[in-house]
């Protein structure tokens, strides 16, 4: 079984007792860690991708909420630390207006979101970036000449390396050069899906990965799944190809229950901070 959900965290401003709730319903820890964000964007993302990981335990594997423990690897990875359930994989990802969850009972997974957002100029961006994509690749990213579609195509690669990375956990010490994407469908259209795509590392084909591309909301989501030890009903495709499912504040809140007592100053170490950084305006005064 496989869950996709993602959270608008974007559109989501918090009233003074949902925010406290939320505060309520994590570890200490993480409480601590979502305080430190200067930006509620980010507060809010880091937030919701907890809220999504105890919701997903809850509902899939029975454990009362108040008795899930997480834990992170040391290079940062959350995962269960409630026994007998080593087979269950779930990762999650943020960035522009959607924090997304993806889960499996059968086999690693790893999930990463990146909005389509214009960069000023392409032509610097993809210069700092060279190192990262393989010769083929950079072919397959230049295969438009819209500049646009250069840049779509260039966050869909970077989605599908760091859902792999993230799958495996390694962090930022993994060489993501060593990774080659080949596409078959050329171009992601908005609201499809596509299971096409396979990798190498080093050269060598892992037919077992297989790579869930998403565009939805303007955002490309990729979910990498290690299928090695799947039964063959789920080994394929259409199992797996289900839209992600946006869910409201409610059904994110849905089976939580708080860890901790109310702190007012959850609330007021939130409250006073800008949802963002200003952009600044280029012939500001
Ligand atoms: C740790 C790392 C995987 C996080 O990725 P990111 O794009 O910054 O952030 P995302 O929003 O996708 O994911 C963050 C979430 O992933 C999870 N996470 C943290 N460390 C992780 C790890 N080592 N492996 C998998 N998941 C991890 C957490 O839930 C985290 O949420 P939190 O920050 O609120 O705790 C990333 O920093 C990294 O090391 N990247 C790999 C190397 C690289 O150079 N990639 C470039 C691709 S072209």
């Amino acid at each position: 079984m496989m869950i996709k959900w993602a959270f608008n965290f974007r559109a989501w401003q918090p009233t003074r007792s949902e925010w406290m709730f939320c505060g309520q319903c994590i570890q200490n820890e993480e409480k601590d860690r979502i305080q430190r964000f200067v930006f509620k964007k980010d507060a809010k993302a880091a937030m919701v991708g907890r809220l999504l990981i105890r919701k997903v335990i809850a509902d899939c594997l029975k454990i009362p909420y108040k008795e899930i423990r997480l834990g992170r690897t040391e290079k940062g990875k959350p995962f269960l630390e409630n026994l007998g359930h080593e087979n269950f994989s779930f990762n999650v990802s943020h960035h522009g207006d959607l924090t997304v969850l993806a889960a499996s009972t059968e086999g690693l997974v790893g999930v990463d979101v990146m909005k389509y957002e214009i960069k000023t100029s392409v032509p610097n961006f993809f210069h700092t970036m060279r190192r990262q994509f393989t010769e083929s690749e950079w072919i397959q990213i230049r295969k438009s000449k819209d500049k646009r579609e250069q840049l779509k195509t260039f966050y869909r690669l970077w989605c599908l390396k760091e859902s792999y990375v993230k799958a495996l956990g390694t962090g930022i010490g993994f060489d993501i050069s060593r990774v080659n994407f080949d596409f078959k469908t050329d171009f992601l259209q908005e609201n499809t899906i596509s299971v096409d795509t396979s990798m190498t590392v080093d050269g060598v084909h892992y037919p077992e990965w297989v790579f869930e591309e998403h565009s939805l909301n303007n955002h490309c989501i990729v979910v990498a799944q290690n299928q090695k030890n799947m039964s063959d009903s789920h080994n394929q495709p259409e199992a797996t190809s289900k839209s992600f499912e946006l869910l409201s504040f409610s059904d994110l809140m849905e089976c939580a229950s708080p860890l901790s007592d109310q702190d007012e100053e959850f609330w007021e170490n939130f409250e006073p901070k800008d949802e963002a950084p200003q952009i600044r305006q280029k012939n500001a005064a």
